[in-house]
């Protein structure tokens, strides 16, 4: 396999005891690689897997950095293969054998954004091999928060963030979706604070001679994808919810958080009956501050969440919807490679769709649905046509390259589609099957295209055959058989706005029972129509600059800045300060660059702000700025 070696390493920079160079030797000892290899992992493991990794952690504040030792269990193919781990920006890698002497190991050229391969030589007996490390402040999955960046102001606080590719920034490992391992962790952090991971928290314990701390235990017994490994640390409250379900957040957030949050754990109840038994215990979630840089990550057991999806009215809590039915579609079937990724999210888009509609109702499906789509369509425009791609081909790309609506609408829309063909029956017998034929493995676009093939297809030939499968996973752009949800509530709105450009007061217009979808649709419906005036008017009838909705506040914001309105320019440079949700800040930021005054605005917030960001929105949003 050529590929995997050209984009991560660099030609000839590794060779590799058994296999040459990037070409599998067909040695009988020397397993070939699969047919769908990881390019973004310079790991090998159908030649030696790590399959358990034991870790010991420190949380250094001060300096910024996690110190780290970790076991690693392996499982070996290739007696004569070295274990190859994923590293990037970690100092003082040490290694040992079982016995604790110290073992020789290398590092090829460090890629930016990618990372290192740790070449470990292994002896025949090694079954284990201990590795050590420091992080680096500027590693990509941890932020580093300073008190003033928490809602109550008092303590640090830390978290990772490891999807796709960023977990080889805290912990040494074979970081791709296709090898699963499982682990435990004893961390050791200040005691006003408190760790949470995602696994089974064990307790915590007094550590000898060091009062000032605790360490906590965490393990995970079922097998999950490096990039589902992750901690957080901070001043945290936790409130039981039910006895499966808990909420994790700064003490002054958790009350809203609490509430916000109330009807987890029908919607847990509701996603089993829908996609078979929840696998893995307790369903936790954990509010982050604002600077992170996601609406949710579905860490199992434990779902990390920003709190702008804490409205108040919980109509934000489809996020919640998605980020659990993850649970099924990602955490126990996940993406092969990283070219897979929209089976992670269309699937879990649909999933999302399906929970919402058995708690909420089809009219308030339909508007999400309808809304989604808009977005997608709007955002294709922008995108380039191989990006459009479901199949995405990431041949020389980071896999934030493939980060776009595409993977979740337009997956979503071929399981729907595909659903429409066959009826709502058979594909829930086809998911379900799905998720408990490869829980906890990995699957593929071509085991989808196998797994529809032999069973669906074999199962409905005729109405099967009206599918072009083809184009859908590998044409770009939405074809034409896509389908559409129709929503009254925000045709209603459509024609309010219609009203609202030919010059009707924003007074007239009957908003008293409008939804946050349906704000949402006006504000995206309003467009380049919208100039100061008719903003202004429309701000003083219904007070948008002060919404306590992000999302709704997030568009607003946009559309006055675009709209030359000044009136939203202020709650911008707050909103700016303190979201570091990269969903809102790419969106706001640009519309700042529309114009040379707005440009000049930008780099002031942006140079003050930076900081404050996650990694993950900084590398998005450096070009965006300095361009
Ligand atoms: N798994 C994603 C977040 C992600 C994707 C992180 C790729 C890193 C790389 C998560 O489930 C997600 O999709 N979050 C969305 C919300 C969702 C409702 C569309 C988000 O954060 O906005
Ligand atoms: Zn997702």
């Amino acid at each position: 396999m050529e590929k995997p070696l050209r984009v991560i390493l660099g030609a000839g920079l590794l060779v590799i005891a058994g296999c040459q160079g990037g070409k599998i030797a067909q040695a009988p000892n020397c397993p070939e690689a699969p047919p769908n290899w990881d390019q973004h992992s310079a790991s090998r493991p159908w030649l030696v897997a790590v399959s358990h990794v034991d870790m010991d952690l420190e949380l250094d504040f001060e300096a910024r950095r996690l110190h780290g030792t970790a076991v690693y269990s392996l499982r070996r193919t290739d007696p004569g293969a070295p274990l190859i781990l994923d590293v990037a920006a970690l100092d003082g890698i040490s290694v040992w054998g079982p016995e604790g002497q110290p073992r020789e190991f290398s590092l090829s050229a460090p890629q930016e954004r990618i990372g290192q391969a740790l070449v470990i030589e292994l002896q025949a007996a090694d079954q284990a091999v201990t590795v050590s490390w420091s992080t680096r402040p500027e590693g990509e999955a941890l932020q580093w928060l300073g008190p003033e960046q928490t809602a109550s102001a008092l303590q640090p606080f830390m978290y990772s963030q490891g999807q796709a590719i960023l977990t080889r920034s805290w912990l040494p490992i074979q970081d791709t979706p296709g090898n699963r391992v499982s682990w435990s962790a004893e961390v050791s952090a200040p005691r006003e604070l408190r760790v949470v991971m995602s696994g089974e928290g064990t307790g915590a314990q007094e550590i000898p001679g060091q009062p000032g701390r605790l360490l906590w235990q965490h393990e995970l017994s079922l097998p999950v994808p490096p990039y589902l490994i992750a901690l957080a640390c901070g001043r945290l409250e936790r409130r039981a919810i039910s006895p499966r379900v808990a909420i994790f957040a700064e003490p002054v957030t958790i009350d809203l958080a609490a509430d916000e949050l109330a009807d987890l754990d029908a919607m847990l109840a509701t996603a089993e009956q829908l996609f078979g038994p929840y696998r893995w215990g307790r369903y936790d979630v954990l509010v982050l501050p604002p600077a992170f840089p996601y609406g949710g990550m579905e860490n199992p057991l434990l779902t990390f969440v920003n709190p702008t999806i804490l409205a108040g009215d919980r109509s934000l809590i489809s996020l919640i919807a998605h980020e659990l039915a993850h649970s099924w579609s990602g955490n126990l079937v996940t993406n092969e490679t990283w070219e897979d990724f929209w089976l992670n999210e269309g699937f879990t888009v649909y999933c999302e769709q399906r929970i919402i509609e058995a708690l909420y109702g089809v009219p308030r499906s339909n508007m999400e649905k309808a809304l989604a789509r808009t977005e997608l369509l709007a955002e294709m425009e922008t995108l380039e046509p191989w990006q459009t791609v479901l199949a995405i081909d990431l041949e020389g790309h980071h896999p934030d390259m493939g980060f776009s609506w595409v993977p979740y609408e337009k997956g979503a829309l071929l399981l729907r589609r595909i659903e429409e063909l066959v009826g709502r029956e058979d594909v829930d017998d086809f998911l379900r099957g799905w998720f408990e034929g490869r829980a906890f493995r990995s699957a593929s676009t071509a085991d989808f295209e196998e797994y529809l093939l032999h069973g669906l297809a074999e199962l409905r030939p005729g109405a099967m055959a009206n599918l072009d499968l083809e184009l859908w996973l590998r044409g770009p752009g939405l074809p034409d058989d896509a389908p559409q949800a129709v929503s009254e509530p925000l045709l209603m709105v459509d024609a309010a706005v219609s009203r609202l450009i030919a010059g009707t007061d924003p007074g007239e217009i009957e908003t008293a029972d409008w939804n946050t979808f349906q704000w949402l649709r006006m504000i995206h419906g309003l467009g380049q129509d919208a100039g100061p005036e008719l903003l202004e008017s429309l701000d003083l009838s219904f007070g948008l600059t002060s919404t306590g909705n992000a999302e709704v506040l997030c568009a607003w914001l946009e559309l006055g800045t675009l709209g030359g309105y000044e009136g939203v320019q202020q709650r911008l440079e707050e909103f700016l300060l303190t979201v570091g949700r990269r969903k809102y800040l790419v969106p706001l930021y640009t519309a700042l660059c529309a114009s040379p005054e707005g440009r000049t605005r930008a780099r002031r917030i942006y140079a003050q702000a930076r900081p404050l960001y996650h990694a993950v929105s900084t590398a998005t949003l450096d070009p965006l700025i300095h361009d």
